[in-house]
């Protein structure tokens, strides 16, 4: 039978792929997308659901319990994406990371609790950033669900804050949540300022790529469609209060990646500009998602990188009104112009 699953965050990158996921490979489901529209929100990218009856989008914040109350009673579940996501902005401005990733989730479980048993599963979409950093020199050291929780950022700590507390709501309320640790994704209707989008955006228009440090820090990049299979898996089939690690088996490091944007983008390496490291870089990421795996059958298949990265840096050259109408601001006229009555 068909459920309404509220998807929090769902105008942002990862949601508005996974409303799109929901909507053209679960037939039976309805989405209720709730986003306040921040800058990282933009319902462009769902503009073909628009009109779709299945497709409700709610324009609110997740801090605002009134509003939760509402739109609680027309949901079974719930998929909570919802975040400030850009780690170099935490390092600028800590407070409201903590304030949206931290006290937005304890806002949201708490609206989902005053409804009882009339809600099922909570997810928490949290990430690997929550297990802080692994060396660069021993390739056998793998993040696992039981690795110790030690983030490193601002954006990193905020994310543990709430991952912690959903758990929390599972052990002291009884609430049926599952957490998803994901590590680095790619694909289309990412930000621009955002590393793939940005460094595909810049060699076409003859700039340079700024590179943090000397490129050596590896993170682990997945599609995020598998993330998003992944997240109905767990939604689906996942043991409640129970943290699933999904990773793509896909180590790369900044200057490999690098090199294989521009080079997709007709450039070479004298594209790529050496700038000052980010504070307290995490050196590298790397998922055992063994467990996701053997529990749910989800798998990521290898063979997708290069070929999806390919895509994906072809959608962004393929869709280059979309990358313009955001550097522009004009995508976020688009709620006003569409859906505000
Ligand atoms: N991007 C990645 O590689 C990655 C990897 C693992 C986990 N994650 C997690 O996945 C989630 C989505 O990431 P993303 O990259 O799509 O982020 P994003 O920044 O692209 O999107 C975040 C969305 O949340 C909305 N939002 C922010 N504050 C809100 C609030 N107070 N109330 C309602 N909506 C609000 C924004 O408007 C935006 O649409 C985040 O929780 C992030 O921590 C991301």
């Amino acid at each position: 039978m068909g459920q309404t699953i509220l998807v929090t965050g769902g105008a942002g990158f990862i949601g508005s792929n996974l409303v799109r996921f929901i909507l053209e490979n679960r037939p039976d489901d309805r989405v209720v997308n709730l986003d306040s529209l921040t800058y990282a929100g933009n319902l462009e990218s769902l503009a073909d659901f628009k009109d779709d009856p299945r497709h409700e989008f709610v324009h609110a914040d997740i801090g605002d319990g009134e509003k939760l109350d509402e739109v609680m009673g027309r949901v079974d579940c719930v998929l909570h994406l919802a975040a400030e996501s850009h780690v170099d902005r935490s390092i600028h401005d800590p407070s409201l990371f903590l304030r949206t990733n931290i006290l937005g989730t304890q806002s949201l479980l708490d609206a989902v609790r005053r409804r009882g048993d009339s809600i099922g599963r909570f997810v928490y979409v949290s990430t690997d950033e929550v297990y802080g950093e692994l060396p660069l020199d021993d390739k056998s050291q793998l993040f696992t669900e039981s690795t110790p929780l030690k983030p490193n950022s601002p954006y990193a700590v905020s994310k543990t804050g709430g991952d912690m507390l959903a758990r929390a709501y599972w052990h002291t309320y009884g609430m049926d949540v599952c957490i998803t640790r994901c590590s680095n994704n790619f694909g289309a209707y990412q930000f621009p300022e955002k590393v793939i989008p940005l460094f595909v955006n810049k060699p076409i228009e003859g700039e340079q790529v700024p590179l943090y440090g000397d490129g050596s820090n590896i993170r682990d990049w997945l599609h995020v469609l598998y993330h998003c299979e992944a997240i109905c898996r767990v939604l689906d089939d996942g043991v409640s209060g129970e943290a699933y690690n999904i990773g793509g088996n896909n180590e790369r490091s900044n200057l490999e990646l690098t090199k294989m944007l521009i080079e997709l983008c007709g450039r070479d390496e004298s594209a790529i500009k050496h700038v000052e490291d980010r504070l307290g870089h995490d050196m590298r990421y790397a998922i055992d998602a063994t467990k996701i795996k053997r529990e749910l059958g989800w798998e990521p298949t290898r063979s997708a990188w290069p070929a999806a990265l390919e895509a994906t840096v072809q959608w962004y050259k393929d869709n280059r009104d979309w990358s313009d109408r955001v550097r522009s601001g004009e995508y976020q006229r688009f709620y006003e112009q569409n859906y505000a009555k």
